[in-house]
């Protein structure tokens, strides 16, 4: 996987296929590589980027926290290494999400189109702030095999986890192959975003919702709320999945990707051919 350097961090990413550019972010504690089904299939017409963000995979990692707001600015600066000066459709599950909030926030002008999968816009309460600060401690001290061994149960779906012994696997294989201080880092920068609530009517561009049916974390209600917020958005429920849906219903998420990429292209044409230019 190649690795760009950009101011203080070396930011690992895929980069396929060739056509409009794609960007998909990963959530916590995963990396780029839960998005291989979408990458396959999308890069037939479209390039698709999935970086691994700072402190996951292999990217470097910076100690202590990393944010929201830096992490929405090295994808804008991944994009500027790349010469990427096109909008971009940018697409991100659960802290992915998060991440594109800010971007939409602070990079608007960038982005063609939003993919929010199995996210929410509100805040952390009190009580998960603290429950991040003890992970952070304890992955500083311990490393990430709690998290391997734990995480999957709350992150799938009973159905992925009692039939798709291959896919807990997997995911349980990316946790391990994290670094401990980078996901520590996460952790902090998680408990501190923002809440973005404020800024789902305000979003203006083509935006696709992607909710697993059995998302625990990130419920459907929830996503359901999120929709209706954002003016003209879509949403896709996948009633098999949980909170990884990428990894649990590949070719759904994938499928349901599709479409809307195509008719976000279908729409630019004919503002294009409306407008003359
Ligand atoms: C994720 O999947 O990225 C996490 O659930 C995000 C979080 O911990 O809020």
């Amino acid at each position: 996987m190649p690795t760009i350097k950009l101011p203080g961090v070396d930011l690992a990413f895929a980069d396929h296929g060739a056509g409009r550019p794609v960007v998909l972010i990963h959530g916590f504690p995963m990396d780029q590589s839960i998005w291989a089904h979408q990458v396959q299939s999308l890069a037939v017409n479209y390039r698709v980027i999935t970086p691994d963000l700072r402190g996951s995979g292999r990217s470097s990692v910076t100690p202590g926290k990393v944010t929201v707001e830096q992490w929405a600015d090295d994808l804008a600066a991944m994009l500027d290494a790349l010469q990427i000066s096109e909008p971009v459709v940018l697409g991100g599950l659960s802290m992915g999400g998060y991440v594109a909030f800010r971007f939409f926030e602070a990079h608007r002008a960038r982005l063609a189109g939003l993919i929010l999968c199995d996210t929410k816009a509100v805040g952390d309460t009190p009580q998960a702030v603290a429950g991040r600060m003890e992970m952070a401690q304890r992955l500083e001290r311990d490393g990430a095999q709690f998290l391997a061994d734990t995480m999957p149960a709350r992150l799938l779906a009973p159905a992925t986890l009692a039939r798709q012994a291959e896919v807990v696997d997997r995911l349980r294989q990316i946790i391990l192959a994290g670094d401990r201080i980078g996901y520590a880092a996460t952790s902090r920068g998680l408990a501190e975003r923002p809440n973005f609530t404020p800024l789902l009517p305000r979003i203006d561009c083509p935006t696709l919702l992607i909710v697993g049916g059995q998302d625990a974390i990130s419920t459907v209600a929830e996503m359901r709320a999120m929709a209706r917020a954002i003016p003209g958005s879509r949403i896709v429920e996948i009633d098999s999945a949980g909170h990884v849906a990428p990894l649990e219903a590949p070719a759904e998420v994938s499928a349901a990707i599709e479409q809307f990429l195509r008719e976000l292209e279908r729409q630019a044409t004919a503002a294009r051919s409306s407008t003359g230019s």
